[in-house]
């Protein structure tokens, strides 16, 4: 299985929502990149990059039930849809339910319990303090609470000059 094919059905499925597929583009190149950078490598790194593409995907059905793109909403819709998604595809055993796990728990910070969720993390931190536009002392504390990863916080570092 190769993530193309996981990417054209995230742009497929967003369809004219270019910002949240340029979004789910970066947040993937960033996380590939930390994660190579970090000697991944395998199943792990399938796991990881597949997540990171579909992470955001429950946030239109988020905001037709529920009126609200918030991140808990996110969460619940978003591993149903992302397995719809990944119907077709030749899937190792448990990789489904570790790209749900993931998915689903983006945003809950204190269930991080891998290497492949501490990198989604960061990949999304370090394409959401631009794009939200955050201040120096958000960051500040982002870097503190949330990064990990040796390239992640160099990243961190050299982006926002924290
Ligand atoms: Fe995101």
């Amino acid at each position: 299985m190769d993530v193309e094919k996981v990417v054209k059905l995230m742009i497929e499925y967003f369809g004219n929502d270019v910002k949240r597929i340029n979004h789910a583009l970066k947040v993937h190149g960033f996380a590939k990149n930390i994660a190579r950078m970090e000697g991944l490598k395998g199943e792990v790194m399938l796991v990881l990059e597949v997540a990171a593409v579909l992470h955001d995907i429950g946030i239109k059905e988020s905001e037709r039930k529920y009126g609200s793109s918030a991140g808990n909403y996110q969460e619940l819709e978003g591993p149903k849809v992302a397995l719809e998604l990944l119907e077709g595809l030749d899937l190792p055993e448990g990789f489904r339910d570790r790209v749900a796990y993931l998915i689903g728990n983006h945003h809950s910070y204190d269930k991080i319990d891998g290497i492949d969720f501490q990198i989604l993390v960061e990949a999304d931190f370090l394409v959401n303090i631009f794009e939200d536009s955050m201040w120096e002392s958000q960051v500040e504390s982002i870097k503190k609470k949330y990064f990990f990863t040796k390239t992640g916080t160099d990243y961190l570092c050299m982006l926002y000059e924290v």
